[in-house]
């Protein structure tokens, strides 16, 4: 059971909140597609954690991240021309350059170099990872990146959507360790690429999720949580997988098709919205429209991927025909836009000391302990899970799936590191 003072610390990260706080100061956070971020074209406005920033890359590859509005009067540098490897503001003409130094001040006429490299611009590394760019907002040294099991140096190829969600980032967080919703609420999407595939083997840990509901089982891990969902198969054998939630923005699940495994990372916009990214990775990844997009006639905003329509007055677009023509939710343009649609219903930030949890809300309940108890002991100074200020660094394993023996735990069968 969840106090309401409980869900505002979880779900909270603007200005002075514990968990925005703590998530600035530990961990690279997710704003873009990689590609995206285009040499020579217009700045991406983003926003995190209630604060304006624009990105841009320069044609040398690098990306600059800057505070949105100009040091000199503070206009928007949205409205900035890109000119090489930086933005000049339209106002005055100021350049800003693409590590964040003030190159061209063309108000100034006294000693303008001098006063150029006497102003301050707010600004922040990036990383590009797996087709994501990362935004370090913590300060200090720049921390390592983490060894996550989509990183570039694994020769992967990766499918990657962005969307904007108009919720706050623990209902996308819950949404994506929730994997008892896959069959259900998925239910017209999976079945439409079955079709597809047929009974083939690559389709058996997919068919096995729709064969009976499973038990759960969780685990804290250096770098969050392991979510075991485990499932009775033939000769009393366990059909098993196991998801990793590296704490708090990312979150790995292998998804019973060969090749591939799915990604979702959850980035805060503020309290009531959040970035969502979701696709998956392998050496045969499923294409885009396999992944997600039911409707191979619609082509989907490569800068938001989720295409709701409307609101509550509408039901956000659903459309009942296609319910009653067999369509298990009657949003049939994307399991994405499945996902967004209930968790839009909830509200902005959902009131969690409302709800009556089931067994299947294991790993939800763990999660929110260990989010609780996380902000409780960096409060008190000590490291979160998987913080990247992490000595030695941090290494988060491929998720997997595996059939077991009677007897055989799952827990033996991947090291922890
Ligand atoms: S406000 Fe940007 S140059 Fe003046
Ligand atoms: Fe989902």
């Amino acid at each position: 059971m969840v106090t309401h003072a409980e869900n505002e610390l979880m779900t909270r990260v603007e200005g002075d909140a514990p968990l925005g706080r703590l998530m600035r100061d530990n961990y690279w956070v997710p704003f873009a597609l990689s590609e995206n971020l285009v040499a020579d074209e217009a700045p991406t406005p983003v926003r995190l954690f209630g604060e304006n920033y624009v990105a841009f890359r320069a044609p040398d590859g690098r990306i600059g991240f800057l505070d949105e509005l100009c040091p000199h009067r503070r206009a928007s540098l949205v409205l900035a021309r890109a000119e090489g490897d930086g933005l000049r503001c339209i106002y005055h003409g100021w350049k800003i350059d693409v590590s964040g130094s003030v190159v061209e001040a063309p108000t100034q006429v006294v000693r303008p170099e001098r006063f150029c490299a006497g102003v301050p611009v707010v600004h922040f590394p990036v990383h590009e990872e797996g087709g994501i760019a990362w935004v370090w907002l913590g300060g200090g040294v720049v921390p390592p990146f983490p060894d996550l099991p989509f990183n570039d140096e694994y020769g992967l190829q990766m499918v990657m959507t962005i969307s904007v969600v108009p919720v706050n980032w623990l209902q996308g967080l819950e949404g994506g360790i929730d994997s008892v919703h896959g069959p259900i609420l998925h239910r017209s999407a999976i079945e439409a690429i079955l079709r597809e595939r047929g009974n083939s083997s690559d389709t058996a840990g997919v068919r096995a999720t729709f064969a009976a509901p499973p038990r759960y089982e969780t685990e804290e891990a250096p770098f969050g949580l392991r979510q075991a969902s485990l499932r009775r198969a033939e000769d009393d054998r366990t059909y098993l997988r196991v998801a990793h939630l590296f704490l708090p923005f990312v979150v790995v699940v292998p998804n019973g098709y060969a090749g591939a495994t799915h990604v979702f990372g959850f980035a805060p916009v503020d309290d009531t919205h959040h970035l969502l990214f979701f696709g998956n990775f392998g050496e045969t990844p499923l294409s885009l429209p396999e992944v997600s997009a039911a409707r191979q006639d619609l082509v989907a905003d490569p800068r938001n991927f989720a295409s709701l329509e409307g609101d509550r007055s509408n039901s956000w677009g659903q459309d009942r025909e296609l319910m009653k023509n067999g369509h298990w939710t009657g949003f049939d343009r994307s399991a994405i836009d499945e996902d967004a649609a209930v968790q839009v219903s909830m509200g902005p930030i959902v009131d969690r000391s409302k709800e009556n949890l089931s067994s299947s809300d294991v790993a939800i309940a763990h999660t929110r302990r260990l989010i609780l108890n996380t902000i409780a002991t960096y409060e008190a100074g000590q490291l979160p899970p998987g913080s990247v200020r992490t000595p030695g660094g941090v290494r988060i394993p491929q998720p997997f799936d595996a059939v077991l023996d009677a007897g055989e735990s799952w827990r033996e069968l991947e090291p922890v590191s």
